[in-house]
């Protein structure tokens, strides 16, 4: 994945309009702003010296080059008061996890604020590694925000991180093969997604029919649980959050058609190690009818250098359904702040947090990397409807979403679920062993945890 950390490349925005137009037309007025503030590496000694105003902020690469853009306008607008060091952490969120749980682990680390994923808090939470926002971040303040994000930063009533931007699973399609070929709107189920798939590659020579992330890793989790709760299937019980269910043949069948895709030559066996990157590079190269990610790819096939295929031959649909509803995976990212750090740098990153979750900064990540809101006024925006419209979309498909099991142990659970999910979409194991393997092995880890 081409990546543009700190550097001031135009990507594209959508219809016509560049972030530098955006940035005039918000009044945000970024001129000049190549030559200030520190989007670099952290480092240097850690982010805690008490009273510098300096804190080290960690996140993943950003692709669409708008988070740089924000940490230069914070330390523009803050001179001499706050600067926030942007230290890069990798794209894969368990090797992320891992990171941020090692410095954690050995008393505290030198990362001040994290940006993290929505399935962390409760691990964090419970080992008391973060602090409690429920004062900052008041009732007031969230009833401004979606619920499903704030409610996946709650841990014992008590909320733990600030929501930033959200995330739901997609189904994104070549909109200009499938009405070349008669069909008229994108597949409502997974077997209607096989057939257009089949009946588009063979006609148009498509590389492949649809590509997902089943690789062993958390978006391999998050994919087969799309699967899985598309027919119905869970994993803990909904009345009785200690009692694993997996094994039940909604889920079994959840597993065996994501299997035939392989199975049938609509996905291709490497499908088995994909990631979003590989899945989006593929379908940004025009070599896929299909495929399944999360909003932020809309932005970036405005981007000629990051895609072969124009926004406009992309159509933009709810995942299908299985013999039950389309479900989307919850997915997103949040701030949380290090217990650790000392409080003056925790009010810092506080600071830095109000920021980028205001609605001028959330709009210019939503027009400029499709990145979902997490306020809801935003999605009556008309400029962000009518510019980005992977996010009307998708603010439909959080009606739809259902968020990953929340427990102090899930980061174990993730793991089994990936190495059995995985070896199911291979073929290694049967999708009736792989929920089997899952019910004992699950239910294991509940029970440790509790
Ligand atoms: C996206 C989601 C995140 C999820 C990850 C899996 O980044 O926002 O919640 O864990 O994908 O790869």
């Amino acid at each position: 994945m081409a990546q543009t950390t700190g550097t001031m490349a135009a990507t594209p925005v959508n219809r016509g309009m560049n972030r530098r137009d955006f940035l005039k037309v918000s009044g945000a007025g970024l001129a000049g702003v190549a030559l200030l503030g520190v989007a670099g590496c952290g480092g240097g000694g850690g982010g805690s010296e008490g009273g510098s105003g300096e804190f080290i902020f960690s996140f993943g690469p950003d692709t669409s080059g708008s988070l740089q853009e924000v940490v230069k306008r914070f330390n523009k607008e803050n001179k001499g008061k706050y600067t926030a060091k942007y230290r890069e952490m990798p794209a894969d969120t368990g090797q992320y996890f891992d990171k941020v749980r090692t410095q954690f682990q050995a008393g505290g680390g030198d990362i001040d604020l994290i940006g993290g994923d929505v399935i962390w808090p409760a691990q964090f939470a419970a080992n008391g590694w973060i602090l409690d926002l429920s004062d900052k971040f008041t009732e007031e303040d969230r009833a401004d925000f979606l619920p499903g994000p704030v409610e996946s930063n709650t841990y014992e009533d008590k909320v733990y991180g600030v929501p930033w931007f959200t995330d739901a699973g997609m189904l994104y399609y070549r909109k200009d093969l499938l009405d070349k070929n008669g069909i008229k709107e994108a597949p409502k189920t997974w077997d209607e997604l096989k057939d257009a798939a089949k009946q588009v590659t063979e006609a148009e020579g498509t590389k492949y029919g649809f590509v997902f992330q089943g690789s062993q890793y958390e978006g391999g989790v998050v994919n087969g649980l799309e699967y899985i709760n598309s027919y119905g299937g869970q994993v803990l019980d909904e009345n009785d959050a200690s009692k694993v269910v997996i094994d039940s043949p909604e889920s079994s069948e959840g597993l065996s058609i994501a299997a035939s895709m392989i199975e049938e030559g609509v996905s291709p066996q490497a499908v088995t190690n994909f990631t979003e990157t590989e899945s989006q590079t593929t379908f940004l190269n025009g070599d896929a009818v299909f495929c399944r990610n999360w909003p932020y790819m809309y932005a970036l096939a405005a981007d000629p250098d990051e895609s072969k295929i124009k926004q406009e031959q992309i159509g933009v649909a709810p995942l299908p359904a299985g013999s039950a509803e389309s479900v989307s995976g919850l997915g997103g990212w949040n701030f949380y702040i290090n217990a650790a750090s000392d409080p003056e740098t925790q009010d810092a990153a506080y600071e830095f947090v109000k920021f980028c979750t205001s609605p001028e900064i959330q709009k210019f990540r939503a027009l400029n990397g499709s990145f979902l809101p997490t306020l809801k006024s935003l999605y009556e925006d008309k400029e962000i409807l009518d510019a980005v419209p992977v996010i009307a979309l998708a603010g439909d498909a959080l009606a739809n979403t259902q968020p990953r099991p929340v427990s102090p142990a899930y980061s174990d659970m993730s793991l089994k679920m990936a190495e059995q999910f995985n070896a199911a979409f291979k073929g290694d194991v049967s999708p009736d062993e792989a929920v089997k393997t899952l019910q004992g092995e699950l239910q294991d880890i509940a029970d440790q945890a509790s």
